[in-house]
C-alpha cells in the first residue's frame, strides 16, 4: 500500500517524501505545481499533476492507487497574501480539503496527517504555547487552517476517519544533502531572505520592528528544521496506524531566537557581514511565538535532531548557495 502525499512537490511536502522513501514507504504525490516544483518530486515517487479541488481527479487517483493513508500539505500558506486575497485561502485550503475528505470517505481511506500552523493561536496567551491554549487567529491563513482542523474534527465524528493535525512553528533549513530546499516566489521568510545577502541577491536584510517587548526589541520565533517536521509526519502516521485517536500536536524546538540573533547566526555561518536595516513593524506579527512540543515528544516519541540554529542555517546555506535561483 502507498502513502498519498498532497503537495509533495512543495517545501515541507518534498522533504517529507524524501524521509518517507528512506523509511521504505511507497509514495504517491499529488501536486498542482502552483507553488511546488517538478524538480522537488522524489524520483522514486509516483507523481500526478492535478488539483485537490477537482473531485473527478481525486477519485481517479484514489481508484487507481492502493492508499493506506494521506499526508496533506496542499494549501496556500502566506500570511500577507491571505489578508489581500482571503477567498483564495478559502478556496485552496477549505474547499480543497472538503473535496479531499469527500473523496477519502467515498473510498474508505481512514487516516490523514495534515499541516496546521502556529498561526491558529494568534497572539499567544502565555509562552510556551500548549495545544489547549486559546485559538484566535489574527490572519486569514491561520483562520482557514483552524477551520480545516474543525472540518476534520466533525468529519471524523461522523465517518470512519482519524486525523493528526501538526501545528508547525517556523519551518526552516534544507535537506542536509542539499538536493532539495526552500524555494518560494515571492520569498517572505526570514532565513532565505537573510541568505540572499551573502548570495549577492540583496544588499541588506530589513529588520521589521525594534520596539517589541523582547530582550533586543525584535520578534522572537521558534525555528524548527524541515527534516524534523518530516519525521513528525512519519511518527504521526505510525500513531494512526497503531490505532491512535485523532489528535493535535505543536512542533517546535521550544527555544526562541530574535530576528537579530538569527541575523547574527547567519553572519557566523556564512562569514559575510550581512548589513541589516531596522524598519517599521510588519503588520500582524506577534512579538513572541515559542512552542511547547512536550505532547508530540510524549505521545509520538518525536525528538528533533536539529536543535541548534547554526546547524539549521548551515543546511539552508548549503542549498541556497548551490541553488541561488531556487529550482
Ligand atoms: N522578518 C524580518 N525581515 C524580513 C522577513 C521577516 O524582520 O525580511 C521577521 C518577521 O517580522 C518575523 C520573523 O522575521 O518577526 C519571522 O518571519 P517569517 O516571515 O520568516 O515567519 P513568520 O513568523 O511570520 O511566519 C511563520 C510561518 C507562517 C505562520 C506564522 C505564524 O511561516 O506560516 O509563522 O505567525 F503562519
Amino acid at each position: 500500500m502507498s502513502i498519498l502525499v498532497l503537495g509533495g512537490a512543495g517545501y515541507i511536502g518534498s522533504h517529507t517524501v524524501y524521509e518517507l522513501i528512506d523509511a521504505g514507504e511507497d509514495v504517491v504525490i499529488v501536486d498542482n505545481l502552483q507553488t511546488g516544483f517538478r524538480e522537488a518530486v522524489h524520483p522514486k515517487a509516483k507523481f500526478y499533476e492535478g488539483d485537490i479541488r477537482n473531485r473527478e481527479f481525486m477519485d481517479s487517483v484514489l481508484e487507481k492507487e492502493d492508499i493506506d493513508g494521506v499526508i496533506h500539505f496542499a494549501a496556500s500558506s502566506q500570511v500577507g497574501e491571505s489578508m489581500k486575497d482571503p477567498l483564495k485561502y478559502y478556496s485552496n485550503n477549505l474547499c480543497g480539503t472538503e473535496v479531499l475528505l469527500e473523496s477519502m470517505v467515498a473510498h474508505g481511506i481512514d487516516k490523514i496527517v495534515f499541516s496546521s500552523t502556529a498561526a491558529t493561536y494568534g497572539e499567544p496567551e502565555s509562552i510556551p504555547i500548549v495545544e489547549t491554549d486559546r485559538t484566535l487567529p489574527t490572519n486569514c491563513y491561520g483562520e482557514t487552517k483552524l477551520s480545516m482542523e474543525k472540518m476534520f474534527k466533525w468529519t471524523s465524528k461522523a465517518h470512519n476517519l482519524r486525523f493528526v493535525s501538526l501545528r508547525y512553528f517556523n519551518a526552516c533549513g534544507a535537506h542536509p544533502e542539499g538536493m532539495i530546499g526552500e524555494a518560494h516566489n515571492p520569498e517572505t521568510h526570514l532565513i532565505p531572505l537573510i541568505l540572499q545577502v551573502p548570495n549577492g541577491q540583496r544588499e541588506y536584510i530589513s529588520i521589521f520592528g525594534n520596539d517589541y517587548d523582547t530582550e533586543d526589541g525584535t520578534c522572537v520565533r521558534d525555528y524548527i528544521h524541515v527534516n524534523d517536521l518530516a519525521q513528525a509526519h512519519i511518527l504521526a502516521l505510525k500513531y494512526l496506524r497503531e490505532g491512535g485517536a485523532s489528535n493535535i500536536f505543536n512542533l517546535g524546538n521550544g527555544v526562541g531566537f530574535s530576528v537579530k540573533e538569527v541575523v547574527e547566526t547567519a553572519r557566523k555561518v556564512t562569514g559575510h557581514p550581512i548589513p541589516a536595516k531596522e524598519e517599521e513593524r510588519r503588520a500582524g506579527d506577534p512579538s513572541t511565538l515559542i512552542a511547547s512540543s512536550e505532547k508530540a515528544k510524549e505521545v509520538l516519541g518525536w525528538k528533533p535532531q536539529f536543535d541548534d540554529l547554526e546547524t539549521i542555517i548551515s543546511t539552508a546555506w548549503k542549498w541556497h548557495q548551490s541553488h541561488p535561483q531556487g529550482y
